[in-house]
């Protein structure tokens, strides 16, 4: 492992830090091991406001756990109003930017005053604490002034990204019951308009009763038609608002929020955060990972329908009284250098984005970057898949200029906040780890008979303590929630990753050992992408793997046969690639299909995606075949790869 190069935090860098040196870290990391009560305690008390003082720290009925239990908070007004008395009242809270180039900031005290009218519009529609609100908009400030209007009164609210299809969004209405959806009439991406409202309409068309209202920003200023008695302009309906509305004292244990996500089968799980815990640790992981300054202009690039959003664009800045960046559209429209203008125009010092942009800002070439400066930076960030050593180098010395260190973020939706990843003013940072766990973090690499693996061997990553912002339950589903992350290694979190620790203690992530992939960042499951092929009329069968890709991480490769029929084979494969689109999103649209005779399957029926995974990837099968039911589809998969 010697060739792997490493790089020391700069000792101005560590001189300003939060936490400095090895020995900070690791004293603050015993300290969380050792008292985690008294840790998290502490921390609670000292970094967020309560209404009510919890009766104790934590509560542990494996796998359920309550966290300041008793305490009564609330999310907005940790992100807004306590900041309202201090200097931060006309600090800029949010700056955003739009696709076209149009400008807002808010300032703490004017999105205050923003979430509270909207807060008041949701309390005159009649919702209150235990309802639940769909968001689906595109990346505007007010998709930030919803979630926190919701949180504000206690409404759960569930954002679903602009990307996924009308059907998509019709699943998640259904399965939250919301009482409303709050949208836009569109949203611009690369110069066109995404129709919201369209989707809307259509997902709402047959079997979502729940839904009473449906409120409207308008955006793009297309012509969308209106349900009388259903839909709202949230402009005429402010025209009412009041701006007082006060924050509801919630327990620490509300639901703040379920993002569905995709797991091992069909159905996308509607994963359960928390308020209290949840809001105290992405709040410390704020400070601990992007070294946080009261002066720092922080820009997280994701979008808020993914947790990294939720976590790190809305409530981590917001709660830290930070100022965070906001931009609408595509990071490379109009021209590949759009990020990088970006930062220049608006001093951005921190930035935090996927391993797949910055792939893709490697192909575009160095010139685009050349043009700017970039002088602000200070902090790189990357999150969402492993970062493969050469595109860190990149980024460290094309965006960063040698200067900024890089902290490859590993956590997960069910995770709600960073769990490993480096504090960089105390850990040396090696390309492509993620380097160690966070305080209060526990984590294990183990087999699978739950033993720990030793040094530079794979195994599976698991999670041995409960920490704060964990998720809660899936929606609904103990025993999903039961099922999935809890049964696999008794006692401990399974989180569905394989990983490697090395001899120096440095995690070191390497991909999902279920059926979940990811592409761009996205987590995709194989059984939604197939259960989504087989209700095509023509199709029969699907089995659906990923292949590594170079900028995506993987691409999706979907096997079908058809039923009988007359099909036109070359069409049809374009038709199903839309399907898709339909069905679930067009970022989840198959790279490639391939039409075969026949799945490869085990004698029990089982599709052998290992095989087919092999194809794809190495285009030969060398696994072990044994319980293979027709070795002749093998063969004749790996035939047809050659003749393409
Ligand atoms: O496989 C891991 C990968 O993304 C999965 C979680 O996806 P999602 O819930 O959509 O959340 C993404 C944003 C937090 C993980 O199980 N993953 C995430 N971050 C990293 C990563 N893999 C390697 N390195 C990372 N930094």
């Amino acid at each position: 492992m010697s060739e792997i190069p490493v790089y020391p935090p700069s000792p101005d860098f560590v001189s300003k830090a939060h936490v400095q040196g090895l020995e900070g870290y690791r004293a603050l990391y015993a300290r969380a091991k050792e008292h985690p009560e008294e840790f998290w305690g502490e921390l609670a008390e000292r970094e967020l406001f309560w209404f009510e003082k919890w009766s104790h720290v934590f509560e542990w009925n494996p796998p359920y756990a309550k966290w300041f239990v008793g305490g009564k908070t609330n999310v907005s007004y940790n992100c807004l109003d306590r900041h309202l008395t201090t200097a931060r009242k006309n600090k800029a809270a949010i700056i955003w930017e739009g696709e076209a180039g149009e400008q807002r900031t808010l300032t703490y005290q004017e999105l205050h005053r923003l979430v509270c009218r909207f807060a008041s519009v949701l309390e005159h529609r009649g919702l209150k604490a235990g309802d639940r609100a769909i968001i689906y908009m595109g990346m505007v400030p007010e998709v930030a002034v919803a979630m926190l209007a919701c949180a504000r009164l206690g409404i759960t609210h569930s954002v679903v990204f602009g990307g996924f299809s009308a059907e998509a969004l019709r699943t998640r209405v259904q399965d939250l019951e919301a009482q409303v959806v709050i949208t836009c009439d569109g949203a611009w991406r690369r110069g066109k308009e995404v129709r919201l409202k369209a989707a809307v309409d259509e997902a709402l068309g047959a079997d979502c009763p729940s839904v009473r209202d449906v409120i409207v920003l308008q955006r793009t200023g297309s012509d969308v038609p209106m349900q009388a008695g259903r839909d709202w302009w949230w402009h005429a309906l402010d025209q009412d608002a009041r701006e007082n509305t006060p924050a509801v004292p919630l327990d620490g244990e509300h639901p703040l929020y379920v993002l569905y996500t995709s797991g091992t089968t069909g159905k996308p799980k509607g994963i359960q955060h928390s308020t209290g815990g949840y809001l105290l640790q992405v709040l410390m992981t704020m400070k601990w990972v992007f070294d946080l300054k009261e002066e720092d202009t922080y820009w997280c690039a994701a979008d808020v329908g993914w947790v990294t959003g939720h976590s790190y664009i809305v409530y981590g800045p917001l709660a830290a009284g930070a100022t965070t960046v906001i931009y609408e559209g595509a990071p490379d429209f109009p021209q590949p250098d759009r990020l990088w203008r970006t930062i220049d125009k608006y001093q951005v010092n921190i930035l935090y984005t996927s391993p797949t942009a910055i792939r893709a800002f490697i192909k575009h070439g160095d010139q685009w970057p050349a043009k700017h400066s970039m002088a602000s930076l200070r902090l790189l960030g990357s999150v969402g898949e492993p970062i493969n050593p050469s595109a860190w180098e990149w980024y460290h010395r094309v965006i960063g200029k040698g200067r900024c260190p890089i902290v490859d973020t590993w956590w997960q939706t069910e995770t709600g906040a960073i769990m490993i990843a480096p504090m960089p003013g105390a850990v040396p940072l090696k390309p492509g780890s993620g380097t160690f766990p966070m305080p209060g973090v526990l984590p294990e690499i183990v087999d699978y008979e739950g033993n720990p693996v030793g040094p530079n061997r794979e195994g599976f990553l698991i999670i041995r303590r409960p920490w704060p912002s964990m998720l809660r339950t899936c929606w609904r589903d103990d025993q999903r929630y039961e099922d999935n992350y809890w049964s696999r290694m008794p006692g401990a979190y399974f989180t569905g990753d394989a990983a490697r620790m090395d001899e120096d203690g440095y995690f070191w992530i390497l991909g999902r050992v279920d059926d979940v992939m990811n592409v761009s960042g996205h987590r995709l499951s194989t059984m939604e992408l197939e259960s989504a092929l087989v209700r095509h009329p023509a199709v029969a069968e699907a089995a659906v793997v990923g292949r590594p890709h170079e900028v995506t991480g993987q691409a999706v490769v979907a096997f079908v046969t058809l039923k009988k029929g007359d099909w036109n084979r070359e069409e049809l494969v374009e038709e199903l690639r839309q399907w898709v689109a339909k069905e679930i999103g067009s970022f989840a649209k198959p790279e490639q299909i391939r039409l075969t005779d026949g799945l490869p399957k085990t004698r029990s029926g089982k599709i052998m995606r290992r095989l087919l995974r092999e194809i794809v990837t190495s285009h030969t099968v060398v696994g072990d075949v044994t319980t293979l039911e027709d070795i002749n589809v093998i063969t004749s998969l790996a035939a047809q790869h050659d003749d393409e």
